[in-house]
């Protein structure tokens, strides 16, 4: 197949379920952050996790610059959330509650878990590049909820047989 069809792609990888993360980091005391579905575990020893960021992302650079970020996994009930931070050029963090991490970047609250890294590595991937973290610090704040999923281009949930 010589060329691929962008809508192609896309509607082939919708097919691909995953969960939605957000990523912050704080660059001299401004935190920035953005939604995420290409986040996933690397390697338990030691503990590394990646992340595709777009380079046209706008928060992006500054989490890079400040050499840490926060992955924020979010629970069913926190689309609007999601939707938050899927915009660019808002202030996102004015009507959030979250609280510093071990580097620096914010964890918020409610979400289901954290995990809090430095970055390790990052390598050019097309229209993204591949960000490697190296876990700081992690946490489980809730064993209960769902998860926010992303699937065929819309939200659900989870539901176990
Ligand atoms: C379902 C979904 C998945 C996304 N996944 C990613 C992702 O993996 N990497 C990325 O850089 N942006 C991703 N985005 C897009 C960013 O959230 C979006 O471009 C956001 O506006 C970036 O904000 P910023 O420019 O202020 O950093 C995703 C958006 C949605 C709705």
């Amino acid at each position: 197949m010589e060329h691929i069809d962008e809508r192609e792609i896309r509607a082939t990888l919708s097919q691909f379920a995953s969960g939605m993360v957000i990523v912050t980091g704080c660059l001299e005391g401004e935190p920035a952050g953005f939604a995420a579905q290409s986040f996933a575990s690397l390697s338990l020893n030691p503990p590394l996790v990646i992340l595709c960021p777009a380079k046209i992302n706008k928060s992006w650079p500054k989490l890079r610059e400040s050499g840490n970020f926060c992955v924020n996994i979010l629970g069913a009930d926190q689309q609007a959330v999601c939707d938050l931070f899927a915009q660019t050029g808002t202030d996102k963090f004015a009507e959030l509650s979250w609280q510093p991490g071990e580097t620096g970047s914010p964890v918020l609250a409610d979400v289901l878990a954290y995990i809090d890294c430095e970055l390790a590595e990052e390598h050019d991937a097309g229209d993204h590049s591949i960000a490697i973290g190296r876990v700081r610090d992690l946490g489980v704040f809730d064993q209960e909820r769902d998860p926010l999923l992303f699937f065929r281009g819309a939200y659900g949930s989870f539901a176990e047989r």
